[in-house]
């Protein structure tokens, strides 16, 4: 059974459509990501789950019933806001047992699950401090662990890690990722990072202007994109794309290579002029143009940061080449066609 079930829900805000028919089932103990652009509707999207947006349509159902008409306190599901949202003036301890005290659970019983928690994400050492004594990781956990205190049936998160410095944020990623898999608690987490969906997510979910573009795992998202739309928005550089005949032909900055380096399979040939080329320590993004192919943005090959380079001068036109598996094939609309 779906921890997670929403059938075709749609928002509309007045004029603006934020969900415009979002289908997904998300199984017990799942770690599913939202992953789109800016204003695409991710937090609308979550908010409905949780019950505080009400859907204009469509049917949300969370642990087998359906919850349309049920209060957020009584649907079960828990949710961390990119700003954490905790009480300045409590200690972490009573942050943490807010949600229980609310629901009016015995002295012991909240003792037991605060013990719990804190445990769970390594702060009891930190119970009796208050919020502006933590730093923002410490912050970020307690969060975690008040919104786990209630053992939801689904945890919500809306860009939890978006207040933290990038060390911090590659080893909250951890973190989270691992006490999720502990805890086997269904998650939802929302984000426009597309390397935090990829790390993280059992799937991801695509989204563009409230609809859903594809669901699949992160490797079927970056190897098999349903259209044009997932296959730039995932991946750094974004895959190239040439236009044919209206049609496009895309393929990833490091399937594509000086020819000498390709070795066995059938590849296609083209021809690169060099214009620039960055190097970031880890490999190097060579940036150029393809003769007699159009492209919006400049072509980029990903390669070795050392020595492939030699012999790439700007300005002239080398043999490049693709594996003829690497090419991925968009029709006029953006829609793969060579994807079954
Ligand atoms: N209460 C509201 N009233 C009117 N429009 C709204 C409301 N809430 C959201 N919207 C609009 O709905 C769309 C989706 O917003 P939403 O906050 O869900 O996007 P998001 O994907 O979470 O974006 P971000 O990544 O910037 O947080 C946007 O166009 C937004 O302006
Ligand atoms: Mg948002």
């Amino acid at each position: 059974m779906a921890a997670v079930l929403a059938q075709n829900i749609v928002k509309r805000f007045e004029n603006v459509l934020a969900v415009n028919g979002i289908t997904l089932a998300v199984p017990d103990g799942e770690f599913v990501v939202l992953l789109g652009p800016s204003g695409c509707g991710k937090t609308t999207f979550l908010r409905i789950i949780c019950g505080l947006e009400r859907q204009t349509s469509g049917n949300l159902i969370i642990a087998g019933d359906i919850v349309n008409d049920v209060p957020p306190r009584a649907r079960g599901v828990a949710m961390m806001f990119q700003s954490y949202g905790l009480y300045p003036h409590y200690t972490v301890r009573n942050n943490i047992a807010f949600p229980l005290r609310t629901q009016r659970v015995g002295r012991a019983v909240i003792e037991s699950k605060v013990d719990w928690a804190s445990r769970l994400l390594g702060i009891e050492h930190l119970l009796d401090r208050r919020p502006r004594q933590l730093s923002g990781g410490e912050r970020q956990r307690v969060a975690l662990a008040r919104a786990l205190v209630r053992e939801p049936t689904a945890l919500l998160l809306d860009e939890p890690l978006s207040n933290l410095d990038a060390k911090l944020r590659a080893s909250a990623r951890q973190d989270i990722k691992q006490f999720q898999r502990r805890v086997g608690v269904t998650t939802i987490y929302v984000t426009h990072d597309q390397v935090e969906a990829m790390g993280m997510g059992d799937r991801i979910a695509v989204i563009d202007h409230g609809k859903i573009r594809q669901v699949g795992t992160p490797a079927e998202i970056y190897d098999e994109p349903a259209d044009r739309f997932v296959a730039t928005f995932v991946g750094t550089p974004p895959m190239n794309l040439l236009t044919y005949n209206g049609a496009h032909l895309g393929f990833r900055p490091e399937n594509f290579l000086p020819k000498e380096m390709i070795r066995g399979g059938d590849f296609s040939e083209f021809s690169f002029r060099v214009d620039r080329s960055e190097y970031l320590g880890s490999e190097r993004i060579v940036y150029g143009a393809i003769e007699g192919f159009d492209s919006s943005q400049p072509i980029t090959a990903k390669l070795p940061a050392h020595g492939a380079e030699q012999g790439l001068r700007p300005g002239e036109w080398h043999p490049f080449a693709v594996r003829n598996k690497d090419l991925r094939y968009f029709d006029q609309d953006g829609k793969r066609t060579d994807r079954h």
